[in-house]
């Protein structure tokens, strides 16, 4: 007891901090979000996610060298689909000359050594914003995974190494699974969004991709038929445990820091690695926090990926990688 157990002796200098410091943020643990639109020459600045873009295919090439240089080995593409090119079948996300299957080969032929995961969901391809096929105002669960399945198929067809289904439909891991064998893609892996909760931290996102739910009659206006309740812990763990039956490689919590008691449970319950995305919502606070000046930007971001990491994050992705990874060399 005290004074014989002074617990401030460990914190007299940074020396000794860091000698007995827990967790330690490095280039590893970051899986880099990337957004790819059409066109030539465009890095165009996300109004809501401020020093984040979307990149078009000719200047793919510079952000992807840029990370390599700064030790970040991953990426996790997105594409924003024209408006001419949206139905409710997901026909495009299918097209094997499609934007993100021609986002894979670019990443592959910049850096083969990228590995290269994929979203893969209906969200940015549906008329109605939504990650499934709508019909009588439902999104209709296995006639969606049969297109998410080929869809899986098409990324991996275009040289992606994981494939990061993010639709939270039942039984979807099941069915990528199965075609990815089927076809002999053995080795094309699968992160799955386990834990993903209907949270309204996506909004930021929804903007960079224009792929926010419609509001329409008879379309549902939300996705909290698919995606959890934040209120709910123990079904986190039942979902999780079934994507690793059906197949996942990596499983996922998502959205983070309002989640980590989530990604504790996960990670004491599984033996696969738990990925944690930091998503759009947590970067955009931040951003605007410290532009006002409220909160000391480079300070707070460390905390907060710290955080993530020590309850339980083998990865984590986010939009503040970059950042961290600059601040940290
Ligand atoms: C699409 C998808 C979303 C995100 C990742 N994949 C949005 C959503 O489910 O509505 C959110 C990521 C973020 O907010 O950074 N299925």
């Amino acid at each position: 007891m005290y004074p014989i157990r002074r617990n401030r002796r460990l914190r007299t200098s940074e020396a000794i901090r860091s000698l007995v410091r827990e967790t330690i943020i490095t280039p590893n643990d970051f899986l880099v979000p990337i957004f790819i639109v059409e066109g030539k020459g465009v890095k165009e600045e996300i109004a809501s996610m401020p020093g984040y873009y979307r990149y078009s295919l000719d200047l793919l090439p510079v952000e992807i060298k840029e990370l390599w240089s700064l030790g970040l080995k991953s990426v996790l593409l997105f594409v924003k689909v024209p408006d001419n090119l949206k139905d409710n079948t997901g026909k495009e996300a299918l097209n094997a000359n499609g934007l993100m299957q021609r986002a894979i080969q670019t990443v592959k032929n910049t850096v083969p050594e990228m590995l290269v995961m994929t979203d893969v969901a209906l969200d940015p391809y549906s008329v109605f914003g939504h990650d499934g096929i709508v019909s009588e105002a439902k999104v209709i669960n296995d006639d969606t995974n049969a297109v998410l399945a080929e869809m899986a198929l098409s990324h991996a067809k275009a040289g992606a190494d994981f494939v990061a289904p993010s639709d939270m439909m039942d039984g979807r891991i099941f069915e990528i699974r199965s075609l990815l064998e089927d076809e002999g893609f053995h080795d094309t892996g699968i992160m799955s969004y386990s834990a993903k909760y209907a949270s309204a931290f996506y909004g930021p996102f929804r903007d960079a991709l224009d792929s926010a739910p419609v509001d329409k009659k008879d379309i549902p206006k939300d996705k909290k038929t698919y995606q959890m309740d934040p209120a709910n812990r123990r079904e986190a763990l039942k979902e999780t445990l079934m994507d690793i039956d059906e197949g996942a490689d990596i499983v996922m919590v998502k959205p983070g820091l309002c989640y980590l008691d989530i990604v504790r449970d996960i990670r004491e319950a599984v033996d696969v690695p738990v990925a944690v995305y930091q998503v759009s919502g947590e970067y955009a606070m931040l951003k605007a926090a410290a532009a006002k000046g409220w909160l000391e930007h480079d300070a707070v971001m460390m905390e907060q990926v710290t955080a993530i990491k020590r309850a339980g994050a083998h990865i984590i992705a986010s939009y503040f990688a970059k950042d961290v990874v600059k601040l940290i060399q």
